[in-house]
């Protein structure tokens, strides 16, 4: 089994969440009362609301959503599990809806007729910013009248959490999902970087325990992501559900689904052109990837921008785990999709 050397830990620590726990509306602490709990993650507590893990002031974020967030018909939402490819859906989805605005391709307008794209010098989760954790995770009074409409927000909420309106509305949800054994990888990795300073690594051997219980943050994954299938298929107009690995592997065929799906789908000159190719370019991993404010920038929270670039492969999995570990996890997905026939 290959191994990679870990990278060090992030500055920011979790301490970012526990120095909330404090401010916990009435509301909150009653309902956590009642909660199942579980330690994980670094000795963080996790609560059990809805079905689903949280930490204390996750639940507060999201019942912030849940009493006062109001969607509109116009809504566009990026819904995922964590580390499911969010930060390149976000790309692709600004891309195409804003694809009128800002130049795609600095090489073929070098005078700079149209203004240029912000993904150069923003990242992903800037420009698309998620309901629980930089709208609603400190405040529950917020003004969202600026916001440009359509209004392209992101969440990690499971279906059942999701506030009443965005369900009843008729505003347009993408779900991203993946092999969860890639899942798996990528959050062991991420949950390390973002470790507080002072803390060993999270073995595997731990971290993957804790997965295929359920126990770690939006889990169980499985779960979270056969709700919104199951949706999917009962209102395909309002969830459209993709899979990583089917960007990966018919980009091209994905790209024009969703700018379909999304009302914006793409003219035959646009077709024929090299629009969707740019597009394409523009959202690469091996692009934004080498973008210096990728490189060196940091999210209004403090955590660097490059720790969700990382690989950006399928199947990085049989790097790391071993054949129990495989065995083990391919069991709980045969047992919780195959019924569904979702295969990844
Ligand atoms: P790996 O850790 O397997 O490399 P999220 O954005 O939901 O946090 O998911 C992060 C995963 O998406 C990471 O996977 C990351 O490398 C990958 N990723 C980020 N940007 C990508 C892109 N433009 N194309 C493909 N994969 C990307």
């Amino acid at each position: 089994m290959a191994s990679e050397k870990l990278e060090a830990a992030n500055p920011v620590s979790l301490e970012l969440f526990m120095k909330y726990d404090e401010e916990l509306s009435q509301e909150c602490s009653n309902i956590i009362a009642t909660l199942p709990s579980e330690s994980d993650w670094f000795s963080v507590q996790l609560y059990q609301y809805q079905g689903f893990w949280y930490q204390k002031r996750l639940i507060q974020a999201i019942l912030n959503c849940q009493n006062h967030f109001q969607a509109h018909d116009t809504d566009i939402f990026i819904v995922t599990p964590l580390k499911c490819g969010t930060t390149w859906l976000k790309a692709l989805t600004f891309t195409i809806l804003n694809r009128k605005k800002y130049n795609l391709n600095p090489n073929l307008d070098p005078t700079q007729t149209v203004a240029p794209h912000p993904l150069l010098t923003a990242n992903p989760h800037v420009l698309v910013p998620n309901l629980e954790f930089d709208l609603y995770f400190n405040t529950n009074k917020l003004d969202l009248s600026s916001f440009p409409s359509p209004r392209l927000l992101s969440s990690h909420l499971p279906y059942a959490s999701l506030p009443e309106s965005v369900k009843q509305s008729r505003c347009k949800m993408v779900f991203l999902s993946r092999n969860p054994k890639d899942v798996f990888i990528s959050l062991w990795h991420f949950t390390n970087r973002l470790r507080p300073d002072i803390q060993e690594f999270n073995t595997i051997e731990y971290l993957f325990e804790k997965f295929c219980q359920g126990v770690n943050f939006f889990g169980p994954f499985w779960d979270h992501v056969l709700g919104y299938y199951k949706e999917s298929l009962k209102r395909p107009e309002k969830i459209l559900f993709l899979k990583y690995e089917e960007l990966k592997s018919e980009p091209v065929r994905v790209l024009k689904d969703l700018g379909n799906f999304l009302g914006y789908g793409f003219s035959m000159e646009e077709e024929n052109g090299h629009v969707i190719h740019d597009i394409l370019k523009l959202c690469s991993f091996e692009n934004l990837k080498n973008l210096e404010v990728n490189k060196s920038g940091k999210l209004p929270a403090g955590v660097e921008n490059k720790t969700y670039f990382r690989r950006g492969e399928v199947g990085d999995w049989k790097n790391f785990l071993t054949i129990g570990m495989i065995k083990q996890i391919d069991a709980i997905t045969e047992e919780k999709f195959g019924k569904h026939g979702l295969k990844f």
